[in-house]
This record gives C-alpha cells, sequence and structure tokens, in this order.
C-alpha cells in the first residue's frame, strides 16, 4: 500500500476545505437568490385567496382579473387603495386594508409579479 506523506496529507486536507468553502459560498449564493424571488411571491399569497393562486379570480366577483394587467396598471389600482383616505366600506375596505401595510417599493415589485402570472 502507498503511504500517504505529510504533505500529501495537507494538499488533500486543503483540496476539501477549499471545495467546502466553495459550495457554501454558491449554496449561499442560491439562497439570496430563492429569497429575492419568494417575497413577491409570498405577500402575493395573501392576496391568493381572493384573487386566485395565479391571480385570475374575480376576486368576489367585483375585481377585474388581475394576472398579466400591464404593471403601471396595477400599481395604479394598489396606490388608489393604499392612499384611499376616504372611509371606504365593504369590498373597497378589504382591498385597502391589505394593501396599506406594503410600501411604495412592494407595491412596484408586486405590480411586476402580479403581471407577469
Ligand atoms: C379579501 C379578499 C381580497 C384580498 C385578500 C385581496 N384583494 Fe384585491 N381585490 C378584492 C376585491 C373585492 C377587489 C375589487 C374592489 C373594488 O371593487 O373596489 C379587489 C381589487 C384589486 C385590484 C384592482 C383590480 C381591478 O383592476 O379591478 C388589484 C390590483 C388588487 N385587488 C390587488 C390585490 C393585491 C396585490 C392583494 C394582496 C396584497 C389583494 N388584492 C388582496 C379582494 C381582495
Amino acid at each position: 500500500m502507498q503511504k500517504v506523506s505529510y504533505k500529501g496529507w495537507c494538499t488533500l486536507i486543503n483540496k476539501l476545505l477549499v471545495s467546502l468553502f466553495c459550495s457554501l459560498f454558491l449554496l449561499s449564493g442560491f439562497q439570496l437568490y430563492a429569497k429575492e424571488i419568494s417575497k413577491e411571491a409570498k405577500i402575493f399569497k395573501k392576496c391568493a385567496k381572493c384573487h386566485g393562486e395565479r391571480g385570475r379570480h374575480k376576486a368576489f366577483d367585483r375585481s377585474e382579473i388581475i394576472a398579466g394587467q400591464d404593471v403601471s396598471d396595477l400599481v395604479e389600482s394598489m396606490k388608489f387603495y393604499k392612499d384611499s383616505k376616504f372611509e371606504a366600506r365593504g369590498v373597497t375596505k378589504v382591498m385597502a386594508k391589505y394593501i396599506k401595510q406594503l410600501s411604495y417599493d412592494e407595491i412596484i415589485a408586486l405590480a411586476k409579479y402580479i403581471s407577469g402570472l
């Protein structure tokens, strides 16, 4: 059997450590990427209760189908709900409740997401 020298062990362990760090680095990169795409998807889960999993239900038979609408239209609708100061009642109030918690950045990101559904 061939005897592995001390130097041999060192290079072997070095190689192992390097590949371990490389995979950890890659893994964390992927995790960040996954987080990036799932943030809007996560918010949309709440919306899906009424608008459907893929945004294709007419919520309470009142809203338009929101999937595939123009980003600017979606942003406009959502800003309307967010900014509405009037004492909204019924369904409009329901929508406002969900949108008011979102920041404008989140609204824009969400609009892009819904538009692409
Ligand atoms: C409890 C049910 C419900 C939930 C949850 C809900 N919506 Fe709505 N949504 C409605 C209803 C009902 C309307 C129509 C309201 C009206 O007529 O004023 C509407 C309207 C809209 C519109 C305007 C559509 C159009 O063009 O007519 C958009 C955009 C929208 N919702 C996005 C969202 C987003 C984004 C979320 C999640 C953050 C969400 N909704 C959560 C019920 C809901």
